[in-house]
């Protein structure tokens, strides 16, 4: 046996539920699904079965299913809601279990059952997939296309995939991982068979991607295809519907960290690849090494994060990172970002990190003005200066210059001044609205180490964040 089939057979055999694990779950989905129907059975609408549990690919780690709930297509949206959270309340508190409400297309309720989770989530039932009135609505297709498509023996192959996935952190289409769904590790292994020529395939991709498993398109619509998906890496044709891209949230990040993983395990075939290799906290050394040998600053800007769904709450932190980054660039100023990035834990903690490049400047800052020949705009050029001048105005070459007072010497400065505007200005400034809301009520601007280490000592997973940050690895 090669190399890699052994360590495929290892993972497996960790991965892969134990008989009463499996019989567990199975147990509770069947109880579940019964109490779903009767409860459906109400408002004329069905209970069916979703997700990785109707194709045996659900991981140990993380043991849930999920129960769909199709309501007639008549029924309107807010009754909809109302009725696929009571419904879903009703069901868990049958079964003796707690829940919360989480948010996708429609508000659902999440319940947990003996140490298992139940999504119950609302959709309309419709004929057709051009009919589809919410992206939720799709789940019932898939379910359909998945059962006729994936093998019983397929399933430990999608497992290894998920695993893989998993492990390397882009395992899920949420707006915070941007890796690939469960849907889409099916997809893969039905298109390639095994998780070894999925592998085998993705090293030889390139960006812009076209897999297309029902063969919707012929080759010379391919170019159309890219510009219709621009942007996006991949392009994993649904075959439940040939005008979406199941692989639109994968970035492109992600679609390299793949592929070179990919190489790695043909390369040197190994069980770590398939299991989390956690970074340790970055310590206070490390920092001030990181610092001596880059010599750049890193400023935190902290604050409590908005109350929002993750897949809101992460875009929404990201816009802010490169809205300050455009803020501390703007011509005038000077300063320069090397890189940036964000943390947040959801819940109490939000900081957007930039790595600065120039972060101090001088008192004194030149501008070059017109052409002295330039009479109108040299006169307008004089006039403005005249009394800002520190020296000058004087002429270089042939155009006048001036040194002026900066009005920032840091780049703390300049974002102090620039956030603790009142609510409307930050709106105005482009700072994306809920943030502008939470900025107001207070935020810190942070970049001593040993404010930065005691950070850390409160939250473990910010000094992960960090490390990650300081080692990026090569994607080649
Ligand atoms: P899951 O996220 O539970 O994925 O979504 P899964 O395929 O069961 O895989 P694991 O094993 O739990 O990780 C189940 C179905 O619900 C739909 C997806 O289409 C998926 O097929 N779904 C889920 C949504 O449409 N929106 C969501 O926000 C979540
Ligand atoms: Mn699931
Ligand atoms: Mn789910």
């Amino acid at each position: 046996m090669k190399d890699y089939q052994k360590v495929l057979k290892e993972v497996l055999k960790k991965i892969k539920p134990k008989p009463e694990e499996d019989e567990r779950l199975k147990n509770l989905a069947k109880n579940a699904l019964k109490v779903a129907k009767q409860g459906a059975e109400k408002y004329r609408a069905k209970a069916i079965l979703a997700g990785s549990i109707t194709r045996d690919t659900w991981l140990p780690g993380k043991l849930e299913f999920d129960i769909f709930i199709q309501f007639p297509e008549s029924l309107p949206e807010k009754k909809l809601e109302e009725l696929g959270l009571k419904l879903g309340k009703e069901i868990i508190g049958k079964m003796k279990g707690s829940y919360r409400i989480e948010y996708a297309q429609h508000p659902y309720v999440c319940g947990s059952v003996k140490g298992i989770d139940i999504d119950v989530v609302p959709c309309y039932e419709v004929k057709t997939p051009e009919k589809l009135k919410s992206a939720v609505d799709r789940t019932p297709f898939h379910v359909r296309f998945i059962e006729k498509s994936l093998t019983k023996k397929m399933s430990s192959e999608v497992r290894l995939l998920k695993q893989f996935c998993d492990a390397n952190e882009f395992y899920g289409a949420d707006a915070k991982t941007q890796g690939f769904s469960g849907y889409v590790c099916e997809l893969l292994i039905i298109r390639y068979k095994n998780f070894l020529s999925v592998l085998k395939n993705a090293i030889g991709w390139k960006p812009g991607e076209i897999i297309d498993i029902k063969k919707f398109y012929s080759s010379k619509d391919y170019p159309k295809l890219r510009r219709k998906f621009k942007n996006q890496a991949l392009i994993l044709i649904d075959p439940t519907d040939k005008t979406r891209n199941t692989t639109a949230a994968l970035s492109a990040e992600n679609f390299f960290k793949f592929i070179k993983l990919a190489k790695e395990f043909f390369k040197n075939p190994r069980e770590e690849l398939f299991f989390e290799r956690k970074l340790e906290p970055i310590t206070e050394n490390d920092l001030i090494l990181y610092q001596m040998k880059r010599r750049t600053e890193i400023i935190l800007v902290k604050f409590t994060p908005p109350k929002l769904v993750p897949d809101i709450l992460w875009p929404q932190l990201r816009r802010f990172a490169d809205r300050l980054q455009s803020i501390l660039e703007e011509v005038k100023y000077e300063f320069r970002v090397l890189r940036k990035g964000v943390y947040t834990d959801e819940k109490d903690l939000a900081i957007v990190l930039l790595e600065m490049e120039v972060s101090k400047l001088p008192i004194v800052q030149k501008r070059v003005g017109p052409r002295v020949f330039d009479l109108d705009d040299s006169k307008r050029f004089l006039e403005k200066y005249k009394n800002q001048a520190i020296t000058g105005p004087f002429i270089e070459g042939n155009f006048w210059c001036v040194e002026v007072k900066r009005k920032f010497l840091t780049a703390r400065e300049k974002l102090f001044d620039s956030l603790k505007e009142n609510v409307e200005i930050l709106k105005a400034k482009g700072i994306p609205n809920y943030i502008a809301e939470q900025l107001v009520k207070g935020f810190e601007i942070i970049s001593e180490n040993e404010r930065i280490m005691e950070l850390i000592k409160k939250d473990n997973n910010f000094g992960i964040f960090l490390k990650g940050y300081f080692e990026k690895e090569s994607l080649i």
